[in-house]
């Protein structure tokens, strides 16, 4: 049932690729985004003046890294929420407004609690959602499934890349109808995501170099991530992986943030994962990972082919293939996510089944 891999955690990232080619074919037909099965109209994209995202745990980074899309996509001003918050603090959700609740089982307490909540404001919900009939799934007025299919291990990481197919999906179907970009520039997106499973494929293929590393930083105490905009968003999913699995203390931070207090924490030998994607942040982020390195700290930087001067500054070095900057949070999770597993596997601890940790969390 393994498929020959040791685990569910490393059979699951291995079957990424498929899992986003799924996703995709599931909504693009003939070079263009068909979400008849979703119910969401043109008109909908249309009108929609606000996008409210709400989720828990992985499914809430996706949001993250969804708002940056949205927002400079397709110009939609978008919120993201943690469901567990957004139920309990009254949301103010104005009118043209669409919902999305994003999550793997469908049944997570809070995601669900938060869909009923809007339904009650009046309204509509999208549900991102995986498991098909699921209470999430059910209850959403439109659904758009990803089409991972089941995922065992209680870490999440196929699921997760598929909700990023959604998030890409939906910012470029509103950027299209809003007239936020042009047939060519709509064209190119969808070709470009229609790319990203062979190049999933790609990093895959390098990882031996994270095994090296992770079984040689597996004794590590405290690891931060850090990185900005995006990089930010695939910091804190990383950083999770790490915590979940490997029980190794981990926090991601807006690496603007770092001097705001959180330095003071840099040590010598504490590593520090730079992620630095976007070329307009490229160094903004690098001049941080300076910062901490001149306080000690051991560096491994996460950055696209081509940016090799990052090797000036880091002391370990991951490249992951370049592809349009607004979808380099699908390759670059793909190493930080075998980094988690790989510390895991080298602590001799139960990858799939982490202690304390549910893969369906149904109560608050
Ligand atoms: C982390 C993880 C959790 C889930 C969260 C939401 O690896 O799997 O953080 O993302 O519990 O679950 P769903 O998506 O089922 O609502």
């Amino acid at each position: 049932e393994k498929g020959g891999y040791e685990h569910f955690m490393l059979k699951e990232i291995h079957e990424q690729p498929k899992a986003v080619q799924d996703t995709i074919g599931a909504y693009v037909h003939e070079g263009a985004i068909d979400f008849s099965e979703t119910g969401l109209s043109d008109e909908i994209f249309a009108g929609l003046k606000r996008v409210y995202i709400v989720a828990c745990g992985s499914a809430y980074h996706v949001g993250i890294a969804g708002r940056y899309v949205m927002e400079s996509l397709a110009g939609i001003p978008v919120e993201v929420d943690l469901a567990s918050e957004f139920r309990y603090r009254d949301p103010i959700l104005e009118p043209d407004s669409l919902v999305v609740v994003i999550s793997q089982s469908g049944e997570t307490a809070d995601s669900l609690a938060a869909l009923r909540l809007a339904k009650e404001k009046g309204h509509p919900v999208l549900g991102v959602v995986n498991v098909v009939g699921s209470s999430i799934a059910r209850e959403s007025d439109y659904i758009l499934y990803t089409y991972a299919g089941p995922e065992i291990s209680v870490a999440t990481t196929k699921a997760y890349s598929t909700q990023l197919i959604a998030m890409y999906l939906l910012a470029v179907q509103a950027a299209k109808i809003k007239g936020k970009i042009d047939d060519e520039r709509y064209a190119g997106l969808l070709a470009e995501m229609g790319t990203l499973p062979e190049k999933i494929q790609k990093t895959l293929d390098d990882k031996e170099r994270i095994q090296w590393f992770a079984s040689k930083y597996a004794n590590a105490k405290d690891i931060f991530f850090i990185g900005r905009g995006i990089d930010y968003a695939i910091s804190m999913e990383g950083s999770l992986k790490m915590k979940e699995i490997s029980y190794i203390h981990s926090e991601a931070y807006a690496a603007g943030e770092l001097k705001h207090g959180t330095i003071s924490l840099v040590e010598d030998g504490i590593l520090v994962v730079g992620v630095l994607t976007q070329s307009a942040l490229f160094e903004k982020t690098l001049s941080n990972m300076v910062e901490v390195k001149s306080r000690g700290a051991y560096l491994m930087g996460l950055t696209t082919y081509g940016n090799y001067n990052i090797e000036d500054t880091a002391d370990f070095s991951v490249y992951v293939p370049k592809t349009d900057e607004y979808f380099t949070t699908s390759l670059a999770i793909v190493p930080l996510q075998l980094m988690g597993y790989y510390v895991s596997v080298a602590k001799g601890l139960d990858v799939d089944k982490p202690r304390n940790l549910a893969k369906s969390v149904t109560v608050e």
